[in-house]
């Protein structure tokens, strides 16, 4: 059999299998007697392991019965391990630098030297040497924990067992990867040995490090490239230059490609010499990393929320390919959107095995862009069509491009869905809105099922042993279901039958079923940040949940501002609707509009007090009213209520602690600046200044605790002054913040 035709078989096996899963468990209306269903999944298993290279990602064969993750211990990293921001051009580093340089108040012709090193395509790992010996190794987890593989690490011949001439505690932090003649040698060895075979050294090197047993990790070589570092005792050096350089010093392998520039254009001429040696490096990179060489002031920029201001990845262009359109699908999302999934015949890009990419939404297909302006020409992308796919990084794999001259003739546009394929609903396109969403809520069970596996993961409520996987199960299973957040919560203490039923299940067990219980139970405290994150409300992301939460610090605070505000979010809406119509009035009359008007007009009949719950919840930083609608919106909803209600019932919400590390002169307090700053911008002063734990607002109220008036101060000074609000000028603010 040609693998031509194993893939086209493959294919159909995938599509057959996908369909009779959901008619089976979601739709509870199986369309295979369990013997056709067990042929079909073995024929696909066959087909895989006769050519290893068209197993897709999402085989079904993964896809049932899998064992709970046994797993390793977690480690609660004593710094963040962070993220880099990524450029793709020229134009992006020479933004970046100027970035840096408005930061920081320097001018453009002033020296700003930065390093540049590849950026290695492995993964990160910290190590923590106390007294010159290596105590602790963890991966990065999601930056704040990760898990503890000091045993696999330890079989890692690059990584030092002991350190000479290092700070009494050093956490070094670097890349583990594993070199192209390794891995083709590794991959050799797992064919005849009949295991399986990675798809890339990242992959081979991410498993080798994850494996539970230290002796097969040992086996499988790993290197280590040390280019930063966590928590030190002592400082390593003044510049980055001179810290890799000591890293080197104290034992550890650092990039020879690591080099000094003095401006964006040699950064750029380092790029293109790294990428021109890319293919003879031995090991896989997928980008140059820029970082300020200066630490005081990689201090002075500090951190977004998950990446350095410091430095930027200038990311290799992605790689491409070209292969057939086989089908569509849509997925429904946790919010209801539709989104329409490319199915491919399998190709590889950059290494990787794609046989689904995205396609964003029915504009994209159709070869539009929101405002109706024509992407690729106009072209729209069709069933059977030949597609150029292309991956960037980690993220899903896209498709650039259709070719018309080889369209079959008989293909015809896509009609993309009006109704939810999954629970039969109405999809609706808003104003504005690019993506049509199923108006099913939660009676829509995809939509249910992705809310749940949002609530089960990382950065929410994150039980271990209860991931996306097992909340499937849940979900499809009559007898254990699992259907709402809530749900989790009551699993122990349902009757004995149900307890007995989850023990006697292929892959959990009694003790996986005793472990689940109390990782579950130890869920129960949950921070405000990671509830509200969880609920998984639309516009709703990590950071607007942590800036709610750090606003109201208590779940019975944000509920009553969320409740008192509702009034007025149904009169922005309301305001919103009023105004398009005036607009529309005045065109057609050919008068101007009076949009205040119109506007006011709605908000009349508003209670106060629901006024100020809306300036309160809407004037908290990095919330606006398209966050606050969709908050105070599903809170209203009657069955979203309840159901948040029954979860909330089952919690102990821990109430937050000021932002910053207790011990800050300013955590808690909320401070004013004005006037000229001379020693640091306004955005750095800001930056600084929240990264303290204090707020920082735009004018002064009766709740303002300090103003930090520059040169210049004008009508904020007079008015702290009026209020009696305590006044100091920079150096004074320097001096309290230990920055004199
Ligand atoms: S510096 C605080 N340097 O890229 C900055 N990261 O996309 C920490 N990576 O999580 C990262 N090579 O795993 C840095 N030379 C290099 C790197 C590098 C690879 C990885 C690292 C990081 C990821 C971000």
């Amino acid at each position: 059999m040609s693998a031509h035709a194993a893939a086209e078989e493959l294919a159909t096996l995938i599509r057959l299998l996908d369909r009779a899963n959901r008619a089976y468990h979601t739709e509870d209306d199986p369309v295979l007697t369990d013997s056709d269903y067990d042929s079909l999944k073995r024929r696909n298993l066959a087909l895989e392991e006769a050519f290893p290279d068209l197993k897709r990602p999402d085989s079904p064969s993964d896809q049932v019965g899998a064992p709970l993750a046994a797993g390793f211990g977690k480690v609660t990293h004593a710094q963040r391990m962070m993220s880099l921001s990524n450029g793709f051009s020229t134009a992006d580093i020479v933004e970046f630098d100027r970035g840096v340089r408005r930061y920081l108040g320097l001018p453009e012709d002033a020296p700003l030297p930065y390093t540049a090193e590849p950026k290695i395509d492995g993964l990160s790992l910290s190590l923590r040497y106390e007294d010159g010996a290596l105590v602790q190794a963890a991966t990065r987890g999601d930056g704040a924990v990760g898990e503890n593989v000091t045993a696999n690490a330890r079989t890692i011949d690059t990584i030092p067992q002991r350190l000479t001439g290092a700070p009494k505690v050093l956490e070094v932090r670097g890349e583990v990867y594993m070199r192209h003649a390794d891995f083709a040698a590794l991959n050799a060895r797992q064919a005849e040995a009949g295991a399986k075979t990675f798809a890339n050294p990242r992959n081979a090197a991410a498993g080798s490090l994850r494996q539970l047993d230290p002796a097969i990790s040992a086996a499988r070589p790993l290197a280590f490239f040390a280019y930063a570092w966590g928590e030190v005792s002592a400082p390593l050096a003044d510049t980055q230059f001179g810290a890799i350089a000591r890293l080197n010093a104290v034992g550890f392998d650092v990039n020879p490609l690591t080099t000094l520039c003095e401006s964006p254009a040699q950064m750029i001429a380092q790029y293109d010499r790294i990428a021109a040696d890319r293919a003879t490096l031995g090991y896989d990179i997928d980008g140059v990393v820029y970082k300020v060489d200066d630490l005081g002031l990689q201090r002075r920029l500090g951190f977004r929320s998950t990446t350095p201001r410091w430095a930027i990845a200038h990311k290799f262009p992605a790689e491409r390919a070209w292969t057939r359109l086989d089908g569509i699908d849509i997925q429904v999302g946790r919010t209801g959107a539709l989104s329409p999934v490319a199915r491919l015949s399998p190709v590889t890009v950059g290494g990787v095995v794609v046989s689904n990419a995205t396609l964003h939404n029915e504009d994209y297909i159709a070869g539009r862009s929101g405002d109706g302006t024509p992407i690729r020409d106009g072209r729209d992308i069709r069933v059977g069509d030949w597609v150029e796919v292309y991956r960037a990084g980690d993220v899903i794999p896209k498709i650039r491009d259709v070719d018309p001259s080889r369209r079959p003739t008989d293909a015809v546009p896509f009609a993309f869905p009006t109704h939810c394929p999954e629970c039969g609903s109405e999809a609706v396109r808003e104003d504005g809105d690019s993506v049509r969403r199923c108006i099913g809520g939660l009676i829509c069970p995809a939509q249910a099922v992705e809310k749940l596996r949002h609530f089960v993961s990382r950065a929410a409520f994150d039980i271990e042993g209860l991931g996306a996987k097992q909340i499937e199960y849940f979900f499809v299973d009559a007898h254990l279901p699992i259907r709402e957040p809530a749900d989790i919560f009551t699993l122990a203490t349902r009757d004995r039958d149900t307890v007995a039923r989850l023990e006697n299940r292929e892959g959990f067990g009694k003790t996986s079923v005793k472990n689940l219980f109390q990782a579950i139970e130890e869920k129960r405290k949950i921070t405000l940040n990671r509830l509200i994150f969880a609920l998984g409300i639309r516009h709703v992301g990590e950071v607007a949940a942590a800036d709610l939460a750090q606003h109201f610090m208590t779940w019975d605070a944000l509920v009553a501002a969320v409740d008192a505000a509702g009034p007025a979010a149904q009169a922005h809406l309301a305001a919103d609707a009023a105004e398009a119509d005036e607009r529309a009035a005045a065109l057609t009359d050919g008068r101007r509009a009076s949009l205040k008007r119109a506007r006011d007009a709605v908000w009349a009949d508003v209670p106060e007090v629901a006024r100020a719950a809306w300036a309160d919840l809407t004037g908290i930083e990095g919330i606006g009213a398209t966050v606050a609608v969709a908050l105070v919106t599903t809170f209203q909803q009657k069955a979203e209520r309840a159901s948040i209600d029954r979860l909330a019932s089952q919690l102990q919400v821990q109430e937050m602690a000021p932002r910053a590390a207790s011990g800050s002169p300013v955590a808690g307090k909320t401070v004013v600046f004005t006037g000229t700053l001379e020693k640091m911008t306004r955005a750095e002063a800001k930056a600084r200044a929240e990264a303290l734990g204090a707020k920082v607002a735009g004018s002064v109220s009766a709740r303002t605790d300090l103003l930090i008036a520059g040169p210049g101060a004008g009508s904020k000074a007079d008015k702290a002054a009026e209020l009696g609000i305590e006044t100091i000028d920079e150096d004074g603010w320097l001096a309290m913040i230990g920055d004199a």
